[in-house]
């Protein structure tokens, strides 16, 4: 939020990340499912996850303060928001946060300034072999990046599903889909449907037990290996992990394999015209200094889908946040 008084401005921002990082370490530290519809003391609940009582509990009343947890009188109860982090929650977005407290994130974002001077992602002056090696080389981030992947997901994958017809595919491609948790959701809606789901190999492993005779699991190199032959790719929050070039040479790929009633869609957050403050532009900063990729405006995507050789047909809003730019294969 930006604040009426310019010096409160410069104060919350510079300072601001104190936030994020008790909500990561609230997150990691499993406090939501510690909580249950009782209120608890900070004492009680620093006594149930190994924690100091006292800079748990304040550690709790700024989360509190910011609408996760609540606070009444000496204890601390749940909000919607703190719900939310419990591992039991169907939309449970502990992953999520735990995601963004990881050692790649924060060791990134120590060196942002080398993003901001250079264009270049910060990741690489830390862990030179990128993001992807780093996930593949620590098993234990990328199980919570995998994790992550498909807790955002909670909050998109119905919006999705809702906004396009998916009937009339036979067989749906899910181009870096993580554990499948969006092709999983499309199958269920469309029980004559088969699926492919396509990732790196570390991450195929991980997802292998969500193989079925209908969803068959593909393990490559979106740049190398020879991409599946479908109706339809979903490619969500793939093409803002690139710059312009790799994003082209993705799409080139896909068009290769793909025939020619196919139809591409690209689930992104778009960044909008409107200059007020947007979770886009946030996702933004994350894609400049971790992978060297851009959020990009509806003109943008539609720039490198035309150099693809793709042709962008439809923008439907999901009204999830999140868009999906349907391409046929000019
Ligand atoms: C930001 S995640 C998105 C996952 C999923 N589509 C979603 O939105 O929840 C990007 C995915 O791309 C995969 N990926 C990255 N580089 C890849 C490559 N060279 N070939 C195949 N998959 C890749 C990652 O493993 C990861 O699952």
């Amino acid at each position: 939020m930006v604040e009426a008084n310019p010096f409160a401005t410069v104060q919350q921002i510079a300072g601001g990340y104190c936030l994020p990082r008790c909500l990561h370490v609230v997150a990691d530290l499993g406090v939501a499912d510690a909580l249950d519809e009782t209120p608890r003391t900070a004492a009680d609940l620093a006594a149930a996850v190994g924690a100091h009582p006292d800079a748990l509990s304040r550690a709790l009343r700024l989360l509190a303060a910011h609408g996760v947890f609540a606070m009444q009188r000496d204890q601390f109860c749940h909000s919607p928001a703190s719900r939310l982090l419990r591992t039991d929650h169907p939309q449970s977005m502990r992953a999520f946060a735990r995601m963004f407290g990881l050692p790649v994130f924060w060791a990134t974002f120590e060196a942002f300034a080398h993003s901001v001077r250079t264009g270049l992602p910060a990741t690489a002056t830390v862990f030179p072999d990128g993001f992807w090696a780093y996930l593949a080389q620590h098993p234990e981030a990328g199980r919570v990046f995998n994790a992550a992947m498909g807790a955002k997901a909670h909050g998109t994958v119905a919006g999705i599903l809702a906004a396009y017809d998916f009937s009339g595919f036979g067989l749906v491609g899910d181009i870096g889909g993580g554990s499948g948790h969006l092709l999983r959701a499309v199958l269920d809606a469309e029980p004559s449907a088969r699926g492919v789901l396509f990732d790196l190999p570390q991450v195929i492993e991980e997802a292998a037990g969500v193989a079925s005779a209908r969803l068959t699991l593909q393990a490559g190199d979106f740049f190398r290996a020879a991409l599946p032959r479908c109706d339809a790719y979903l490619l969500m929050e793939i093409i803002h992990d690139w710059g312009d070039e790799e994003a082209v040479a993705i799409l080139q790929r896909i068009r290769r394999a793909a025939p020619p009633h196919a139809k591409v869609l690209l689930i992104e957050t778009i960044v909008p015209d409107d200059p007020g403050p947007d979770w886009s532009k946030v996702l933004d900063i994350h894609m400049l200094a971790l992978l060297g990729g851009r959020q990009r405006t509806r003109q943008e995507y539609e720039a490198l889908l035309t150099e693809s050789g793709l042709c962008l047909e439809r923008e439907i809003d999901t009204g999830a946040g999140i868009s999906i730019l349907e391409a046929g294969v000019a």
